[in-house]
């Protein structure tokens, strides 16, 4: 993945925890420089690596590592250069899961290698939407969960996700079902 990502959760760690926690985590995954270069693509590994160390180190378990890893990311990427994209994406919750593929379009322009996941929207009601979600990779739902409640809190919505079985997702992805 791309180094913005890993350099999130640097900073996620650095934050929360100390540059000395952070160098911590780099020696138990292996990984001998300590900073990263954010519009360089990095094997899936180092981030894979860095999230199990991360977990070893901090003693908590990877997937809420991830999803607040995901939950950050929102406001990350706004204070990385990406609020007006942001911002261009939608004017509602729902306007925004819509344009997800758009969004990672656009940031594809910028990192030709990026491999974005796809997303679509399905059955919305006044209070739910469904959202598919295909993946080239495994493991990220949880960092998908963080991300949908983070980008919830940046329309001042609590949401909740619960993944749902789909007629159309061997086709389109795993379902989910977020209400609020
Ligand atoms: C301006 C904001 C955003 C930027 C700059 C961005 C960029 C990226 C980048 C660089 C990756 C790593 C993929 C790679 O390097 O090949 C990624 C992955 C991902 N993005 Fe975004 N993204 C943004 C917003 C979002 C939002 C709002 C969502 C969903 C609510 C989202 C969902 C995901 C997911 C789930 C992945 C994990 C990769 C996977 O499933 O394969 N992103 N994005």
């Amino acid at each position: 993945m791309y180094g913005l990502v890993n350099k999130a959760i640097k900073d996620l760690v650095v934050e929360n925890h100390g540059t000395d926690t952070w160098t911590r985590i780099c020696d138990e995954a292996g990984f001998e420089e300590s900073d990263f270069i954010s519009m360089s693509p990095y094997p899936d590994k180092l981030t894979y690596d860095l999230v199990g160390a991360a977990s070893k180190v901090l003693k908590t378990d990877a997937n809420s590592i991830l999803e607040a890893f995901g939950e950050y990311w929102i406001l990350y990427t706004a204070d990385q250069g990406y609020g007006d994209l942001l911002d261009l994406s939608g004017s509602s919750f729902v306007e925004f899961l819509g344009n997800l593929d758009m969004l990672h379009l656009r940031i594809n322009n910028m990192m030709p290698e990026l491999k974005a996941p796809l997303f679509s929207t399905q059955n919305e009601t006044e209070n739910s939407v469904e959202l598919l979600y295909k993946s080239h990779r495994q493991g990220l739902v949880p960092m998908l969960k963080g991300l949908i409640r983070g980008l919830g809190k940046r329309f001042d919505m609590i949401v909740a996700i619960e993944e749902v079985a789909s007629e159309s997702s061997e086709e389109k992805g795993l379902c989910f079902k977020i209400t609020w």
